[in-house]
């Protein structure tokens, strides 16, 4: 069998009890053996300033390290304002500098968006893959995933109650690992 694909998962919300990170969480519970995804942290990454390019703090230097070595990228994302949080776009940032040393160029990715309300963080889904477009990452199309209603997603635990969603999201991993060989960058 070929060697199982890293994939650096990363939650776009802060928050302790996000429902995103629950998502996250699903979706590595139910991913096949091709992927073995871990969430990498962007809480810690003090915003984007381009002066800091010649001596970068080393929370940057970390986060753009863990993205390289990394073979494709799952993004997991609320929607803030019909677009991406702060957080995450702080990472996008984070990650596409210095200029021409961009840690996401042509890594294979997916995006989930997850939201209590009825269009499932659609805006924030379709802002990020604009970003995508411009980094140069190969980007799933198909199936999309914008998960609406996802607060009743979940138990107390955070397990997924619905086996319709466990079924959806199992479907979703199996698919971006066909993405992920597909697009491999070696
Ligand atoms: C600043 C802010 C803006 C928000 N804007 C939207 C929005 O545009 N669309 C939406 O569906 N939910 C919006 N919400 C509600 C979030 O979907 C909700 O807080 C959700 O639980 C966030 O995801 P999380 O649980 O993973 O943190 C917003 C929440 C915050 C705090």
């Amino acid at each position: 069998m070929e060697k199982a694909r890293n994939v650096a998962v990363i939650v776009g919300s802060l928050r302790k009890d996000s429902i995103n990170r629950k998502v996250a969480n699903a979706l590595i519970e139910v991913a096949p053996a091709a992927l073995k995804p871990a969430i990498i942290e962007i809480g810690q990454l003090p915003i984007y300033n381009q002066d800091e390019d010649s001596s970068p703090p080393a929370a940057w230097t970390g986060f753009r390290e863990r993205i390289k070595s990394a073979d494709a990228v799952l993004f997991v994302t609320p929607e803030h304002n019909r677009s991406v949080p702060a957080a995450l776009k702080n990472a996008i940032d984070v990650g596409s500098r210095p200029y021409g040393a961009s840690a996401w160029n042509g890594k294979p990715a997916a995006v989930v968006s997850a939201s209590p309300g009825a269009i499932g963080g659609f805006g924030a889904n379709h802002h990020l893959r604009q970003s995508l477009v411009f980094l140069n990452v190969p980007t799933m199309a198909q199936p999309e995933a914008y998960l609406g209603h996802a607060d009743k997603l979940f138990d107390a635990g955070g397990k997924l109650v619905n086996d319709g969603t466990r079924k959806f999201l199992q479907d979703f991993m199996q698919a971006f690992a066909a993405w992920a060989a597909a697009n491999a960058k070696s």
